[in-house]
């Protein structure tokens, strides 16, 4: 892991043409958790406004949750605010009251883990900016208001994990993340046209780039798939595109969407999503996977592409960059509200691209997709 980052980092600084300093880290796999947590304060001018000392303190009574010491939090956020038990208000900054009561969403991870990221950047001299969950990383860079508000659930795909952001009423209720992902799908091509593990890639990559809509009717149309052009080392020119995606492929995607499902019932939320399911991440792209997830969850299924934000280049606007730009967002947020006092995120974006280093970030990224 810390060759591989080396390697990013060194690249990066190549580009930017300065030192990195710093880095924001997006974590999931399945050591997350969630849990969400009520807090409640006496505000302290009761004949006055409720101020943003009030919030903070109320949040900070929602953190404090008996946690083993092998957890840490990484993440909080309000869902809900009650003031003398009114609820469903999102900003309590500017009303009145006595009693000023909170829901959150927390957001928990192995020590462990986070200290083996923690370790790497150290070793690579760069300071730790903050750690970010992936799944919610995703959900920022893709997901639209209104999905939020009517209830969505983000599904991000990645090799070896999925991870797994529920939206109610607008807010953050609940994250998880399993530990599966599309590198199995890559082994059971490899095990079932007993090919090498790269080839098996090759192919799988080949098959999203052929099939890119009608699955069911091309498999009917065209039984034999061709891959003379991948130039595999092994024997295999040919394969049924029938054996390939129903035999191979469909039931690893039914066990993920089954797994899928597991979480949804367990988060309790499965009732509240109207908006269905936003999937992310290289994974998103297999042949059949929007089809058999509407078949096994029973929800609208859509795939999801960064494009809350303006200025990326074409390539970037791929399920596979979610995260990555979610944690951009993240980040340019974060610098931007803490240096130079921004508040309204549209306007720091704005600047931010006439400023010229969306310029930058372009040419970052242009170079660093292969
Ligand atoms: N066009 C495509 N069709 C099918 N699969 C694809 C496509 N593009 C990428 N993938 C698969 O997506 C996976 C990588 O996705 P992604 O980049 O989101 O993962 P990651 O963020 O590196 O992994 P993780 O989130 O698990 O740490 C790989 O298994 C890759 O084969
Ligand atoms: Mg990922």
């Amino acid at each position: 892991m810390t060759k591989a980052l080396e390697e990013s980092v060194e690249k990066a600084e190549r580009m930017a043409g300065h030192k990195l300093t710093g880095a924001y880290v997006s974590v999931g796999g399945p050591h997350i958790s969630s849990l969400n947590s009520h807090g409640i304060v006496a505000v302290s001018n009761p004949q006055g406004e409720i101020n943003s000392e009030d919030v903070d303190r109320v949040i900070e009574a929602a953190r404090a949750i008996s946690l083993s010491s092998t957890r840490k939090i990484i993440d909080v956020s309000s869902r809900d605010f009650i003031v003398d038990g009114q609820g469903g208000i999102k900003n309590a900054v500017g009303m009145s009251g006595v009693r000023l009561e909170v829901d959150t969403h927390i957001i928990t991870a192995s020590t462990t883990n986070l200290k083996n990221i923690e370790r790497v950047l150290e070793d690579l001299g760069l300071e730790n900016e903050g750690f970010v969950f992936a799944g919610k990383a995703s959900a920022d860079s893709t997901l639209t208001n209104t999905e939020k508000e009517l209830g969505v659930i983000l599904v991000d795909i990645g090799g070896g994990k999925i991870d797994i952001a529920i939206y109610v009423d607008g807010s953050l209720s609940y994250s998880s993340s399993i530990a599966i992902g599309a590198r199995h799908i890559t082994n059971d091509i490899a095990v079932g046209l007993r090919v090498s593990l790269d080839s098996a890639e090759k192919i799988k990559l080949h098959l999203s780039k052929k099939l890119k809509q009608n699955v069911a009717s091309t498999v009917k149309k065209t039984p034999q798939l061709n891959f003379n052009e991948l130039n595999l080392p092994e024997n295999v020119n040919e394969v049924s595109l029938k054996t390939l995606v129903d035999d191979i492929i469909a039931p690893r995607l039914e066990e993920i969407f089954k797994l899928i499902f597991e979480e949804i019932e367990k988060s309790g939320f499965g009732q509240m999503v109207p908006s269905g399911l936003v999937i992310t991440g290289g994974g998103a792209l297999t042949v059949g996977m929007v089809e058999t997830g509407k078949r096994i969850i029973g929800l609208p299924i859509r795939l999801g592409v960064p494009d809350r934000v303006s200025g990326l280049v074409d390539e970037i606007i791929d399920p596979q960059y979610a995260s990555t730009v979610g944690l951009l967002l993240w980040g340019s947020n974060n610098i931007m509200t803490s240096d130079a006092g921004f508040k309204n995120f549209n306007k720091i974006w704005k600047d931010f691209s006439i400023g010229g280093s969306i310029g930058k970030f372009k040419n970052f990224f242009k170079q660093f997709i292969p």
